[in-house]
């Protein structure tokens, strides 16, 4: 059953919201206190369906992982006993970051796995994490296209590599990285550019060492000694930019009014979004208002205003990976166009986030062109004629982002399904619905 959700235009989006706990943060403070040695408390998580299955994965593989209250966890690790194999196939759901890093975690213990994922999940790449944990010595079965569901065999003496991955990407970054832990000798990963260096920092909150430097051209090169046993640590995670990417949005294209979220992450691998807006002619303002897990932490506000077409620098790409779906929304309502180049990554995302987003656009009457890497949107100068049902193809970020659409387009915009919006953003409609967004069911 699709759950089909309308959104209508408003006159204004006003108020002030609390950011949703950050996913990729979240994800991690599971898996590392689910593998140290003793006690952590986790306050702030965030309870979508993707980190939930996270935190089923690690109490299958021998972690005590316990909810206390509203986002608030208690995890006991494994230590030096070491993740066990589970009883029950390990299903990551729609999740590729639990899927990728969790099976660089396991790879280094001698335990055995089935690992599953939803139709979406079952069509992405894994070959990209398969290829370098296979090198260090792990073994994994499949249908040879690389693709859940696959068999993993642990070791607890995996080799440590030196590794370049092919993409910039975070989680085959953080995939090698949590194997590396569990090596033996010293892993170094070159990074074509800088990704979201969540791994890097949480690790050594954990107490683990590793040290990160800068290579040639935009290159960086990571380094982690295996053998290191991380120690509890409580953490508060903070808010997630990419969720609150959403709201700002929703402020931006809105006839008037204005929208505050508060408690963001502030991390430059995080916030291209917010760079390209401002670009665009956007008004965002920041205020500091402290720091959580190594984070700074911002109050974003935003309010309606005149947006320009640009061409999206490249070196903002990976900064901005899960915020192109709802910068073409932005990009819709511009004057002129925005081009979006080097971003080919997004072929491989929840969905083919290029074609979706061509698709969305299109739908709703708006001019857009599709680039093998990117994409072209003409800018229709103010509201876009909306009116279409979005296709989501199972994608959280494409129908959050038509939503958001629709809360200022000139007539009102469907989605498919918003069954997804779950698995990162929960509280999304009852966000929205604060903020005075009219999205009904139907
Ligand atoms: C993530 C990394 C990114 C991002 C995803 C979360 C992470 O994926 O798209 O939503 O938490 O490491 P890639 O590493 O594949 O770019």
């Amino acid at each position: 059953m699709q759950l089909v959700w309308t959104s209508h235009p408003v006159p204004r989006l006003q108020g002030v919201i609390r950011a949703p706990g950050d996913k990729s943060c979240s994800h991690r403070a599971l898996m590392f206190s689910g593998i140290a040695n003793g006690t952590s408390e986790i306050s702030g998580l965030l309870e979508g369906a993707d980190v939930m299955n996270t935190a089923r994965a690690m109490a299958a593989l021998g972690a005590d992982v316990k909810k206390t209250g509203p986002g608030s966890w208690t995890v006991t690790g494994v230590g030096a006993a070491g993740l066990k194999s589970p009883g029950e196939d390990i299903d990551f759901g729609n999740s590729g970051t639990a899927a990728r890093l969790m099976m660089g975690l396991m790879a280094g213990y001698p335990l055995e796995a089935n690992l599953i994922g939803d139709e979406s999940l079952s069509k992405r790449p894994m070959n990209r994490v398969i290829s370098p944990l296979e090198r260090m010595g792990a073994r994994f079965k499949h249908d040879g296209a690389g693709k859940l569901p696959i068999r993993l065999s642990g070791s607890s003496t995996l080799d440590a590599i030196e590794y370049a991955p092919e993409q910039a990407s975070a989680q085959v970054k953080s995939c090698v990285l949590l194997a590396g832990l569990n090596a033996v000798g010293t892993t170094r990963l070159t990074e074509s550019r800088p990704t979201r260096d969540h791994t890097e920092k949480m690790l050594r909150g954990f107490g683990a060492r590793l040290s990160v430097r800068p290579g040639s051209g935009n290159r960086q090169v990571v380094e982690i000694e295996g053998g290191q046993l991380l120690q509890p640590v409580d953490t508060v995670i903070p808010g997630d930019p990419s969720s609150a990417a959403f709201l700002i949005a929703g402020a931006l294209i809105s006839p008037s009014g204005g929208v505050v979220v508060e408690n963001v992450m502030s991390n430059e691998t995080r916030d291209g979004f917010f760079q390209a807006a401002a670009r665009m002619g956007a008004a965002i303002g920041a205020e500091d208002t402290g720091d959580a897990a190594g984070e700074r932490l911002i109050d974003l506000q935003a309010a309606s205003g005149g947006l320009k077409g640009r061409a999206i620098p490249e070196t903002l790409v990976a900064s901005m990976i899960d915020e192109f779906p709802v910068l073409a929304v932005l990009a819709a309502f511009a004057e002129g166009e925005t081009v979006v180049t080097g971003a080919e990554e997004l072929r491989v995302k929840e969905s083919d986030r290029i074609a979706a987003i061509v698709a969305m656009l299109r739908v709703n009457g708006v001019g857009v062109e599709e680039r093998a890497d990117g994409f072209v949107v003409l800018g229709c100068a103010g509201p876009p004629p909306g009116g279409g049902l979005v296709e989501t193809h199972h994608d959280h970020r494409i129908a959050m982002s038509a939503l958001v659409m629709g809360t200022a387009s000139r007539n009102p915009v469907s989605i498919d399904d918003a069954a997804m919006i779950a698995t990162s953003y929960p509280d999304f409609a009852a966000h929205m619905h604060e903020l005075g967004a009219d999205i009904r069911e139907g």
